[in-house]
């Protein structure tokens, strides 16, 4: 199955942010055991390329990826790393064209219609809508899906177990993006429960809507 479609199988993405590579394999497996098997480990933090090396070697069920991707020296390091897709929080070109090359999946953030079609010009059917909650959130990507029928989002920004069911429910998403699945605290505190806990609960709203 391509990457991009697991995505919109999973229906959520948790944005993982993690300060310690050791944190890596157990919030992976948390994520798993929730029912949850792609994760974005963002490259704000030293620890993001060892994560991800760490996570692609020791949990192979896990589809892992790269978020807060906004170099090509960044795209290019998490890719050697391991990552099987590439997030950005905007749009780069130059981005999108040495993935679309190299046949790496990338969801590259786009708002605009302008970037939309940067993006569609790179063949892309799907691209992140971020930060969601302040371009204008489902009303936005309604208008956007006008003129751009086919195009699915992936909103990410102030999407949370509160509000998933409204943003999956619409046919232009593809799937939701977030950290409340797994918060910085909840890492740092070692929570995996909670963060499988949160998982189930959001696997729950999204199989809800595909029966
Ligand atoms: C992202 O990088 O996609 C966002 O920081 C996630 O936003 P959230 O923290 O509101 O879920």
């Amino acid at each position: 199955m391509d990457i991009v479609e697991k995505l919109g199988n999973a229906g959520v993405v948790p944005v993982v942010v993690l300060d310690k590579a050791e944190d890596a394999v157990p919030t992976a497996k948390a994520l798993l055991a929730g029912g949850v098997d792609v994760m974005e480990i963002t490259f704000r933090t030293a620890a993001a390329a060892d994560s991800i090396a760490a996570v692609a070697k020791e949990c192979p069920e896990m589809v892992v990826g790269a978020g807060t991707v906004i170099t090509l020296e960044q795209c290019e390091k998490a890719v050697e790393c391991g990552a099987k897709f590439i997030v950005s929080p905007g749009y780069s070109d130059e981005v999108v064209a040495w993935c679309v090359e190299n046949g790496v999946a990338i969801t590259p953030g786009c708002v605009t219609p302008t970037e939309i079609m940067a993006a569609m010009s790179h063949g892309l059917k799907v691209v992140k809508f971020f930060p969601a909650n302040v371009y204008g959130g489902l009303n936005a990507m309604k208008a956007l899906s006008g003129p751009f029928g086919s195009m699915k989002f992936i909103p990410t920004g102030g999407v949370n177990g509160q509000n998933l069911g409204e943003y999956i429910a619409a046919p232009f998403i593809h799937a939701v993006g977030g950290s409340w699945l797994c918060s910085k605290g909840d890492i740092a505190a070692h929570a995996f429960d909670k963060i499988t806990r949160l998982c189930q609960e959001a696997r729950q709203a999204v199989l809800g809507f595909e029966v």
